[in-house]
C-alpha cells in the first residue's frame, strides 16, 4: 500500500539545519529516506551534521552559504544543479533574534538599535525570500515541490519585548501566503508554499528567558505555560509530523497555510 506521508528519496534543501530544531528535524527526515542538503554558513557545523546523518545510515550533502548572500546562494544553486538536477522540498529554518531588536521592560522603542533591527529583518525575511528566489529554477525542473517556511507564534500574536523578530516572522507569514498564490498562477499548482509556526520550545535561544538557573520557570515561562492548553513547552520531535506531512503527497491540496505547532497556544484566549 502506498504511504501518503512518504518522503523517501525526496531531495530536501534545508537552511538552519544545524540549529537546535533544524538538526532534530533534518535527522528525522533523513531517517525516513529523504536526501538532506544541509545549507549553512559554518563548515564545521554543516560537516558535523552531514556526518551524524550518515552515521545513522541516512543521506546528506553539505552546501555552504549565508542565506542573506544572494551570490553565495547562486553558487550553491550551480552545485545542486550539477549534483541533483532538481530539489523537491525547501525548508527555510535559518532565523533568529538580536538583542538590539528586543525592547526590555526598562526600555522603550527609543532604545531600539536600528542596525540590529535591520539585521533581524534581513536574516528572517530576506533569508527566507532569497533561497526561494534563487532555488525556484530547481523546482521548475519538475514543476512540483513544497516550500516550508519556519515562522513563529510571535508572528500572529506579537509578544512583549520581542519587537523585531515578531515583525520579521509576520512578514514571513504574509510572504508564505503571497507566494502560494503567485506560484499557482504563474508557475505550477503543484508547487506549494506553507509555513510551520512553532510555539514555545525550550532551546538555547530562549532558555534564560523561560527558566531560572535551577530549572524552575521565570515569570514569563509561567505566563506561557498558563496560556498553553497542553501545559508544556514543545519538544523538537513535536515538529516532525507536521513538517513531514507538508513535505509529502499527503498535503498535495494544501498551500498558503500557516500550521501552528504550539500545544494550543494560538487557540486559547486565556478565559
Ligand atoms: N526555538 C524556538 O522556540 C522557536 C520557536 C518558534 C520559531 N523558531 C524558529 O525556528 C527556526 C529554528 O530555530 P532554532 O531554535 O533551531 O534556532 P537556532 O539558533 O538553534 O538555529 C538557527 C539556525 O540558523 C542558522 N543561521 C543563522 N543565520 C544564518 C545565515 N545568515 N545564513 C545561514 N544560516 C543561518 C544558524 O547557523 C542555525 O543553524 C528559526 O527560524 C526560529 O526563528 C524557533
Amino acid at each position: 500500500m502506498k504511504n501518503l506521508f512518504s518522503v523517501k528519496d525526496k531531495i530536501i534543501l534545508f537552511s538552519g539545519a544545524t540549529g537546535v530544531l533544524g538538526s532534530a528535524l533534518a535527522g528525522h527526515l533523513a531517517s525516513q529516506g529523504a536526501v538532506l542538503i544541509v545549507l549553512g554558513r559554518n563548515p564545521k557545523k554543516v560537516k558535523a551534521l552531514v556526518a551524524d546523518i550518515e552515521k545513522e545510515g541516512g543521506r546528506a550533502f553539505p552546501l555552504m552559504a549565508d542565506v542573506t548572500d544572494e551570490a553565495a546562494l547562486l553558487k550553491g544553486r550551480g552545485i545542486l544543479l550539477e549534483e541533483f538536477g532538481r530539489i523537491d522540498v525547501l525548508i527555510n529554518a535559518a532565523g533568529g533574534n538580536m538583542k538590539g531588536a528586543v525592547i526590555t521592560p526598562e526600555q522603550s522603542i527609543l532604545d531600539a538599535d536600528t542596525a540590529q533591527l535591520r539585521q533581524v529583518m534581513e536574516l528572517n525575511y530576506l533569508g527566507t525570500f532569497l533561497p526561494v528566489k534563487v532555488f525556484l529554477p530547481l523546482f521548475l525542473k519538475t514543476n512540483t515541490g513544497s516550500i516550508i517556511n519556519i515562522s513563529s507564534m510571535a508572528a500572529s500574536r506579537p509578544m512583549t519585548r520581542v519587537m523585531g523578530y515578531s515583525s520579521a516572522k509576520a512578514a514571513i507569514d504574509n510572504l508564505t501566503k503571497w507566494l502560494s498564490v503567485e506560484f499557482c498562477q504563474k508557475h505550477s499548482k503543484s508547487l506549494r508554499v506553507n509555513a510551520v509556526a512553532p510555539g514555545f520550545f525550550l532551546t538555547e535561544q530562549n532558555r534564560s528567558l523561560l527558566t531560572q538557573e535551577d530549572g524552575s520557570l521565570t515569570d514569563r515561562g509561567h505566563k506561557i505555560i498558563a496560556h498553553t492548553p497542553m501545559g508544556a513547552f514543545g519538544d523538537p520531535a513535536d515538529l516532525f509530523g507536521a513538517t513531514q506531512w507538508l513535505c509529502s503527497e499527503a498535503s498535495s491540496f494544501v498551500t498558503g497555510t500557516i500550521i501552528p505547532v504550539d500545544g494550543g497556544f494560538s487557540a486559547y484566549s486565556g478565559v
